[in-house]
């Protein structure tokens, strides 16, 4: 579709919509320049098999996927493959993020004491073994640590005044092997040493209590360990499979984005979060493989978005000025499939209307008798697309299932009946744009006026 046209239809839409935005695409004409060939579109919407959908969410939400790891590495394989098997050339496209892996394993010891100890990591602790005499550090400030010596032994400090990176850093620098951080306040201690530094040693966080009963065990030897805990470079991948053009000489340049992102956090197999638009975005590759367009249409599963949009801000920063021109929407799945969240709700980075919004409307209209809402929200990939001035609009049921991002979203919180009503509104929209313009009536040119304009943008 021209991407001018849809401009003048969406400008006018707003302007018409004196009762809202939403209201404005409730009533306004909503078959416009782009009258979905219905037949077609049918075509395409029964061909949407959302049992397959829920087949690839199972075969992904298998295992956490978190980024920069081999589940997540898998996944890409396995994604690539599919898109391939449908017909598909696939890039890979990588980006590398500095990240920390969290320790698998923590142990402290200290002679003679048969209490309970259970220490816990501060995330940017490194890796390693120590064993030596229980020093006490008081709060490990410089001034604290002057007459002490802590060469090859275990720092015992206080939580307070400074912060735990600069408590462990001073001791460090004074000769210790590790150092045990233990709580002023109740409850337990989930610290960060901020960042990664090469001078750390080994750091464990107690509680006050572990910390109170453990001052009559100054002088004893302590060891401590803790493994797999790593900073450093990672790689992830975006998977992108295009669909180009059917006929080279009518293509408008004008390209579509469907995606989502394929990793999930830590400890959360993320069925919904986010294996369920990847596989829509797979579903919708695969159905519309051979429909005729004029449009290119590049279905993107995003790496790293749960460590702070990566891959998609990595993506559209790869792309020249003129490339991000031809973008004319960005359909982001993100939890499209849970039971046991609401409905389904469309939210841009802006709060307003937009492309994307509003062939959704048309097509929800169209399949349910209702609109799908649109909201303000962030949070997901689009918004890099919406920063770039992309028209973007993030797919979502809200609200939010209790599941998300707990070890809880699984393949069994998953509604087939959800998958099937997403993954048609957002087909049918993107069908809708992407298929060949109609053509221009013939006869004598008749210079437009408003009424016309607004004629040719909506229906
Ligand atoms: N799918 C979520 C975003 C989300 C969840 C939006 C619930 C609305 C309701 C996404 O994967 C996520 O968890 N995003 C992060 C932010 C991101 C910048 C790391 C979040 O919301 O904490
Ligand atoms: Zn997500």
């Amino acid at each position: 579709m021209n991407k001018k046209a849809v401009s003048v239809a969406l400008a006018l839409s707003l302007a018409f919509g004196a009762t809202g935005a939403q209201t404005a695409f409730m009533k306004g004409p909503v078959a416009g320049v782009h009258q979905v060939n219905e037949h077609f579109d049918k075509k395409v919407l029964n061909q949407i098999d959302a049992q397959r959908i829920y087949d690839n969410i199972d075969y992904l939400a298998k295992t956490p996927r978190v980024a920069g790891t081999e589940a997540e590495q898998n996944a890409i394989k396995y994604i690539k493959e599919q898109f391939e098997s449908y017909g598909y050339q696939v890039e890979l496209q990588p980006f590398t993020f500095y990240g920390y892996t969290q320790p698998t394993s923590i142990d402290l010891t200290v002679d003679g004491y048969a209490g309970d100890l259970n220490p816990v990591s501060f995330t940017y602790t490194v890796s390693g073994d120590a064993t030596g005499e229980l020093v006490d550090a008081g709060l490990g400030t410089k001034a604290a640590l002057q007459n002490v010596d802590l060469t090859g032994k275990i720092a015992f400090i206080q939580r307070g005044e400074i912060s735990f990176g600069e408590k462990v850093l001073n001791a460090a620098e004074k000769g210790a092997a590790g150092v045990i951080i233990y709580n002023n306040a109740d409850g337990a201690l989930n610290g960060t040493l901020g960042a990664h530094d090469d001078r750390y040693v080994p750091a464990v966080a107690l509680t006050k209590e572990e910390g109170e009963a453990l001052k009559a065990y100054v002088g004893k030897t302590a060891s401590l360990s803790v493994v797999g805990a790593e900073a450093g470079y990672k790689d992830s991948h975006n998977v992108i499979a295009t669909k180009y053009p059917t006929n080279k000489k009518k293509a408008t340049g004008d390209v579509i984005v469907v995606g989502a992102h394929h990793d999930s956090v830590a400890g959360a197999p993320g069925a919904n979060d986010d294996a369920s638009g990847t596989a829509m975005t797979l579903e919708l590759a695969r159905v519309m493989k051979n429909v005729p367009a004029d449009t290119e249409i590049r279905f993107i599963t995003f790496g790293a978005e749960e460590l702070g949009l990566l891959g998609s801000y990595h993506y559209v920063n790869s792309l020249s000025q003129t490339e991000k021109d031809r973008i004319v929407a960005n359909f982001n799945l993100d939890m499209v499939g849970s039971r046991d969240a609401g409905d389904l709700i469309m939210r841009t980075l802006d709060g307003k209307p937009n492309l994307v919004t509003e062939l959704a409307q048309k097509s929800s209209l169209k399949l349910n008798g209702t609109p799908t809402p649109y909201d303000i929200g962030g949070r997901s990939d689009h918004v890099p697309f919406a920063e770039a001035g992309i028209p973007a609009a993030l797919f979502i049921h809200s609200p939010s299932e209790p599941w998300y991002h707990t070890p809880e979203d699984t393949i069994d919180k998953i509604s087939i009946e959800k998958l099937q009503d997403v993954a048609e509104i957002v087909g049918s929209a993107v069908y809708d744009l992407a298929q060949f313009d109609k053509k221009k009536p013939k006869g004598p040119k008749v210079k437009a006026s408003k009424e016309m304009i607004f004629e040719q943008s909506f229906e």
